[in-house]
């Protein structure tokens, strides 16, 4: 069925407009009859912030903004799936065209500006599923006019925490107005005081949600300690390293690598894993990391976690190699673990990190 999706449907999606091809491609999901995906072998078990996860690959955040088809994602053989990212209030986003596939680049730029049917919305699809088997967690931002950006945060853990696995804190897409600025010390310093707070208040009437903080690539390491030290200082579960880039490195398609927005895909691996790496050393084992940008293969997938990352989150290299690719990191990791005489796969993380941080910074 997954080869068969890919077969005949990828070549038409990569014809029409990025959007409406997203709108087709969830619109597949909701009415494919896709079998329960095979149990995963043991060897891909990763155990983070107190959640068993079949296998570490996972679907990031933005793919299924507004939890329209987590269970079908599921099925696909992800390990896990992080749906939104919700604003509380509805709101639109930018306007189109904001959505850009760089073709001979294999990436993406998009400023969608976290375009949400809101908390309630989303809140109301997650309960519909309580229950279900299956790791899924929610990106939450602010919206875009917001008198109080914390609050925001706020509100969407109390509609959010009873409904989901995991809560990923987004402070860094660069499509909306100022949003980034919360990773500044002072700024992220109260903000990581309230929404544990929201979290511990959600936990006396449901499960206690590993709350993570989800970071901008472009930092600088003196940016970065600050964050590491804030997260270890409020107990966060775990970081996402991370989000797309305000960058543009070395882009072939120089028309589209123009457009404002924030890029994805292949030509963000190096950055992602290189701050992966550099987070991993600071965090020196306080929580895991999921290291996300430009997974594009199973190698691809095992440097990041030999660079720090416990779990792994793909959005961009399903666009370029269709749904099967889930599938082939999952076998390409087995067959890095055999050829590599490792017994499991949570033996390999970081044990490139300190290397990797003492490469020539990625250009
Ligand atoms: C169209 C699009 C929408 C996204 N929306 C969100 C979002 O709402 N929240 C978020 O934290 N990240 C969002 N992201 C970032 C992805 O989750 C991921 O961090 C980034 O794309 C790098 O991974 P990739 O190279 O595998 O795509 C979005 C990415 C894309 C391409």
């Amino acid at each position: 069925m997954i080869a068969l999706f890919d077969h005949l449907a990828r070549p038409l999606l990569r014809r029409i407009d990025p959007e409406t091809a997203h709108a087709l491609a969830l619109n597949a999901l909701k009415l494919a009859p896709l079998p329960r995906a095979a149990p995963d072998d043991e060897k891909l078990q990763m155990q983070a912030f107190g959640l068993t996860f079949p296998n570490p690959v996972g679907l990031a955040a933005g793919f299924d903004k507004h939890a329209e088809v987590p269970d079908a994602l599921l099925r696909l053989g992800f390990g896990f799936v992080e749906v939104g990212g919700v604003t509380p209030k509805p709101q639109p986003g930018n306007p189109k065209p904001r959505l850009f596939r760089l073709d001979a680049d294999q990436a993406v730029i998009n400023r969608l500006g976290l375009n949400s049917e809101g908390a309630e919305a989303v809140a109301a699809r997650l309960a519909a599923r309580t229950g279900a088997a299956g790791i899924v967690g929610i990106n939450i931002g602010q919206n875009k006019d917001s008198a109080d950006r914390t609050a925001d945060y706020v509100a969407c853990i109390e509609a959010l925490a009873a409904h989901v696995s995991f809560l990923t804190v987004n402070v860094s897409s660069p499509n909306t107005p100022g949003l980034r600025t919360l990773q500044q010390a002072a700024v992220l310093d109260d903000l990581l005081a309230r929404v544990i707070d929201a979290r511990d208040r959600a936990a006396e009437t449901a499960p206690r949600r590993p709350l993570l903080l989800k970071i901008a690539p472009d930092l600088t390491l003196g940016d970065l300690d600050d964050v590491v030290g804030i997260a270890r200082r409020h107990r966060i579960d775990g970081m996402v390293i991370g989000n797309t880039t305000i960058g543009r490195p070395n882009l072939r398609e120089a028309g589209k690598a123009k457009e404002a927005g924030g890029l994805s895909g292949r030509p963000l691996f190096a950055l992602s894993t290189r701050m992966l790496a550099e987070t991993y050393v600071r965090a020196e084992g306080a929580f895991p990391l999921i290291g996300v940008g430009g997974i594009d293969s199973g190698a691809a997938a095992f440097a990041k976690i030999k660079a720090g990352a416990s779990l792994v989150q793909l959005y961009t290299g399903l666009i370029f190699r269709g749904v099967g690719l889930v599938g082939a990191i999952k076998k390409d990791l087995l067959d890095f673990l055999r050829i590599g005489r490792i017994d499991a796969l949570s033996d390999a993380v970081g044990r490139d990190a300190a290397a990797v941080t003492a490469e020539p910074w990625p250009g």
